[in-house]
């Protein structure tokens, strides 16, 4: 009766089972006997044409008394024995085991092998071997929770807890966390693989990916992360102005800012700036342009990005601004689809939206044009001519869901007749 339990993949996945499952019958039991004695007791001895009835008068029954003592006494040691020793096998973590360090952030799972492998929202282990996963977290309560091994513990700032399982099947199997960290705590899964021993190994062996990781300097993270995360949408490398100021000679620049008061552009600056950039604004630039990092940068990815911007002295080969070179053509030969892919371009449109479907910040254009799009606040609208143009002048207006508010306004930098070119070319980007 009741039985949904998913695919018992752990050793002590049956026991587990077995003992939920007669708990389960139990409350069944017990819920359907008294409820129903109370029903049939509430039809049996209603009030009927006015007159009240009579029921018989007990005036204590130690048989009764003495039944319903000893019984429930006797299923709860019963329930407690076997939770207690069932509690204790899935605590005990198995002979040899291999020990896997699992680190929870807002919102992913990392995985430390002993061998120094570390992955990212995949764990693989050998089938049939004691595995303990060794809990900790960065940031917030998380926790972390595998059904098929049926395990599940709290990864705790500061501190260690563990599951300890031998798996006894291979196969993928989702792992969830069940403790609610924040926005995107719904998408804070990983994937536990668990092949044969041959397997396991080969795939341990194979450090290439992390070679290839290793191999990229502080510097070159840097740019990478310049890029993945939208920091080139705003900031520019050749020294001209987009929204925000220019990376170009960045470091150690002096700012004034909206305060009143200068800054020097040092480590702790920029890393206040990138975590918390709306406490202090360049002078001239807009406020609450851009989004907080907090969160969603490591020390490490920070480190790496000053180390970018070090190197941002102006002398060096800055990698190419994305911004289009500026050719003389004749504007009004072209058609309005043809002038509105070349703002594409000029306005940095495909830093952000790309043509071929791919998500890069915010959504790809391909297929845009009148497709509904879900808004963060629940609501959907077409993406027709008007919710276009808002959404270029203004976007903060209307964000789709999934995309982070990060976009700047065009409001005065382009004229309805850009707009509509740039509409006409949307409707080309099937
Ligand atoms: Cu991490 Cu919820």
């Amino acid at each position: 009766m009741f039985r949904f339990l998913p695919e018992q993949a752990s050793s002590f996945a049956p026991e587990v089972d077995w003992l939920h499952n007669i708990i389960t019958d139990l409350s069944v039991f017990f819920t359907v006997a008294i409820v129903g004695t109370m029903i049939y007791f509430a039809i049996r001895y209603r009030k009927r044409d006015g007159v009240d009835h009579e029921t018989p008068a007990i005036n204590g029954s130690h048989a009764l008394e003495l039944v319903w003592t000893i019984v429930p006494s006797i299923i709860c040691v019963y329930i407690a024995y076997y939770g207690i020793a069932i509690y204790n096998d899935m605590r005990t973590v198995g002979e040899n085991p291999l020990i896997i360090n699992v680190t929870a952030q807002k919102w992913k799972w990392d995985f430390q092998y002993a061998t120094g492998k570390s992955t990212t929202g995949e764990v693989v282990i050998p089938v049939d071997r004691p595995v303990k996963f060794v809990l900790t977290s960065t940031d917030v309560l998380h926790s972390f929770f595998v059904p098929s091994m049926r395990v599940k513990s709290d990864a705790v700032p500061g501190h260690y807890t563990y599951v300890a399982f031998t798996p006894v099947k291979t196969g993928s199997y989702h792992t969830f966390c069940t403790e609610y960290c924040g926005k995107d705590h719904s998408a804070m899964l990983a994937t536990l693989r668990v092949v044969p021993q041959s397997e396991y190994e080969q795939w341990l062996a194979d450090n290439s990916a992390e070679l290839a990781l290793a191999a990229k300097g502080p510097v070159d993270k840097g740019r990478t992360l310049y890029q993945q995360k939208g920091c080139n949408a705003c900031h520019s490398l050749d020294g001209s102005r987009i929204v925000g100021p220019s990376f170009q000679k960045i470091y150690m620049r002096k700012e004034k800012c909206t305060d009143g008061n200068e800054y020097v552009a040092d480590e702790n600056y920029i890393r206040n700036s990138i975590l918390h950039p709306n406490a202090l604004i360049v002078e001239g630039y807009a406020p609450n342009m851009m989004p907080v990092f907090e969160g969603q940068l490591s020390d490490e990815d920070i480190n790496a990005l000053i180390a970018f911007m070090r190197t941002l002295d102006g002398t060096s080969v800055a990698p190419k601004p994305v911004v289009a070179k500026k050719e003389e053509v004749d504007l009004s030969k072209l058609t309005p689809a043809e002038r509105g892919k070349k703002l594409y371009q000029e306005k940095l449109c495909a830093t952000c939206h790309s043509l071929d479907g791919s998500k890069i910040v915010g959504p790809s254009f391909k297929g845009l044009y009148g497709t509904p799009q879900k808004l963060t606040d629940g609501t959907s609208v077409a993406a027709d001519d008007a919710y276009l143009k808002e959404s270029i002048l203004n976007p903060m207006a209307k964000v789709v869901e999934g995309y982070p508010p990060a976009m700047p306004p065009y409001q005065g930098q382009l004229n309805d007749e850009n707009i509509s070119d740039i509409t006409e070319f949307l409707k080309t980007v099937k």
